[in-house]
């Protein structure tokens, strides 16, 4: 068994030594859905220090947990928290959340984040429905030898964003009557935001949005078999797209602006999901 299964199974164990609980939708939660637990009756909370094995840097306050509880009758698992590659983990360790939370069982894994506009007509604050993505700014997850006991070395990536979970979201904004956008997400490493030179590059090869995270998770995920779908907070326009500088305060001012109406949309595009 390959050493990534065996930490895998090791983080399960652990897991399962203190919860039976069986979520049936895995979502992140991004910057602007940090108090999105607070809609969420939560049955138990797993901090990511307690399992073993979880890749979880000593840094002092580095903070995240698993959440496990129902959305409206919806069994989930949150994970509150995301580890990302610009913090110095491999590849491997960012996705491992990921792959932890559909061995869990859950079929289906709903993407949150915070991202940069680049498509006209967008402004901050806008909520765009993923699409699509571009991850060649970044390693592949599925990078070293293949985890076979999850899914195939070479693995179609055609339609990672599920057509049915799309609808679901579109209709779930249109009842809540949100301007939803639509587009291609394309992570970049960060931890620097993109130079308006990126930024452009970026339009030209087709992206909608840029941000540091998610389509790692995706094709992670799209590997062994979940449904993805995906939702940005587009916190601020891209770099060179406006007169102002960037800034993380801008990003989480912007987040926690339309965070009630987000959280809004994301219960309500899980109540409209169909599990099974
Ligand atoms: N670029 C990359 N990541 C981001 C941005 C951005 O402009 N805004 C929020 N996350």
């Amino acid at each position: 068994m390959s050493e990534v299964a065996q930490t895998l199974n090791a983080c399960l164990a652990s897991v399962r030594g203190k919860t039976d609980f069986h979520p049936e939708i895995a979502l992140i939660l991004g910057s602007g859905l940090g108090n999105y637990a607070q809609t969420v009756r939560v049955e138990c909370e797993i901090d990511y220090h307690d399992i073993e094995g979880f890749p979880v840097s000593t840094v002092v306050g580095h903070k995240g947990k698993f959440l496990f509880g129902f959305v409206e009758e919806v069994p989930v698992v949150i994970m509150q928290g995301r580890v990302h590659y610009y913090e110095g983990y491999s590849m491997t360790d960012v996705v491992l959340p990921t792959r932890l939370m559909g061995m869990l069982g859950a079929r289906i894994l709903f993407l949150t984040n915070a991202a940069g506009g680049i498509q006209d007509g967008m402004q901050g604050g806008d909520l765009m429905l993923i699409t699509d993505q571009i991850s060649s700014f970044v390693p592949s997850p599925l990078i070293g030898p293949n985890v076979d006991e999850l899914g195939t070395r070479f693995p179609d990536m055609s339609h990672i964003y599920d057509e049915e979970l799309q609808n679901a979201v579109r209709q779930a904004a249109r009842s809540l009557s949100i301007d939803l956008k639509e587009g291609v997400y394309a992570q970049f490493a960060g931890p620097n935001y993109e130079s308006p030179a990126e930024v452009r590059m970026a339009k030209m090869l087709g992206a909608d949005a840029v941000g540091m995270s998610t389509a790692c998770e995706a094709i992670a995920a799209v590997h062994m078999g979940m449904r993805v779908c995906g939702i940005s907070c587009i916190s601020n326009l891209a770099a060179g797209l406006s007169k102002h500088t960037l800034s993380h305060r801008e990003v989480q001012e912007t987040a926690d602006r339309v965070a009630e109406m987000f959280q809004q949309l994301v219960t309500e595009s899980i109540r409209r999901m169909k599990t099974e």
